[in-house]
């Protein structure tokens, strides 16, 4: 690994450490102390689900798209923070028997494993409501751009965005899609919050409306990478590095490209998308680095 790259990943794990203190912060019972009664076991289970381990990288996207437009960094952190809740949500409910079935997650029990499933549920239920409660509640932004956050955000998170692609995902389990049809699936399940953490950091920078259309498009081509490498990382890599199990998702009939097409394909696709994402990059000349180095990354991760 070269020093750059390796510059990048102490820049990625210094952002986490940060994201991790609001997050900690936020699902902490000490600041939980006011009028509302917060049953002690679910905020527990939140925190277990959110505060263990994960790379952060939808939080680091917003920081530094904000960053590179501008914006307040307090309030990228926040915004960051309700989106990992989202995500965290996300992982918690694919992992239920009902879903992937899956007992490991970011090294550690998964949460109906280390709870119990109900638990698991409202954990998912407490933490996506809780994202649009830690918008509301950002000082430092105006009620415009949170208006456009909460609308993005449920869309991205909803029918439309991650839990319509996590429908499209277990149907195709049991009917083969076409390539577009996967092409959709994964833009929708994995795709749409990748997309949203870009576009949340124009507008917490209160970029305009081309820079915000610009980091959406930028955002959708690395999510699609994001996912594709997911795919190939659940062929390759071993489930101690991956912390979750791997080689699972042929046997359970999930459509992926790299199923359909091969590694080969897959690597090259990859690294067509990185491409194409550097280049939406162009207008922002040095400023996009850290957004440029973050595309490789996503392309290149081991984990
Ligand atoms: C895993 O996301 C779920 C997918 C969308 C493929 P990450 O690989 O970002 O998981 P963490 O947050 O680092 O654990
Ligand atoms: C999950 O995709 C996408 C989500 C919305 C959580 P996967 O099912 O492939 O994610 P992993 O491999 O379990 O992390
Ligand atoms: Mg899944
Ligand atoms: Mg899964
Ligand atoms: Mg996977």
């Amino acid at each position: 690994m070269d020093a750059h790259f390796k510059t990048f990943e102490s820049r990625l794990a210094a952002n986490a450490r940060e994201i991790e203190a609001v997050l900690d912060t936020l699902l902490s019972q000490r600041v939980l102390d006011d009028e509302i009664i917060r049953p002690e076991r679910l905020r527990s289970a939140m925190h277990y689900a959110v505060l263990n381990g994960g790379k952060r990288l939808r939080p680091f996207l917003v920081v530094e798209t904000s960053t590179m437009l501008g914006g307040n960094r307090d309030a990228a952190l926040r915004i960051g923070a309700a989106l990992e809740c989202v995500h965290c949500y996300s992982l918690v409910h694919d992992d239920l028997p009902a879903m992937d079935d899956d007992d490991l997650r970011r090294g550690k029990p998964t949460v109906h494993i280390a709870y119990d499933e109900a638990t698991a549920i409202l954990v998912g239920d407490s933490l996506l409501t809780y994202a649009f409660d830690i918008i509301v509640s950002t000082e430092a932004l105006d009620e415009a751009s949170k208006l456009a956050l909460i609308l993005a955000l449920a869309r991205a998170s909803g029918i439309g965005g991650m839990a319509g692609g996590q429908a499209l995902d277990l149907a195709a389990e049991k009917q083969a899609p076409d390539e577009q049809g996967i092409i959709t699936l994964q833009a929708m399940k994995t795709g749409a919050l990748i997309r949203f953490a870009c576009e949340a950091g124009a507008i917490v920078a209160g970029a305009s409306a081309a820079d915000r259309a610009t980091l959406r498009r930028f955002g959708e081509r690395i999510g699609l990478a994001f996912q594709l490498a997911d795919d190939m990382l659940d062929l390759t890599a071993d489930s101690a590095t991956m912390g979750k199990a791997t080689g699972k998702d042929a046997g359970r009939g999930k459509g992926t490209l790299v199923g359909l097409h091969g590694m080969a394909w897959a690597e090259a696709t990859l690294e067509a998308h990185v491409r194409e994402a550097e280049a939406l990059l162009q207008p922002y000349g040095d400023r996009a680095a850290v957004l440029a180095d973050t595309a490789r990354f996503i392309a290149e991760r081991k984990s």
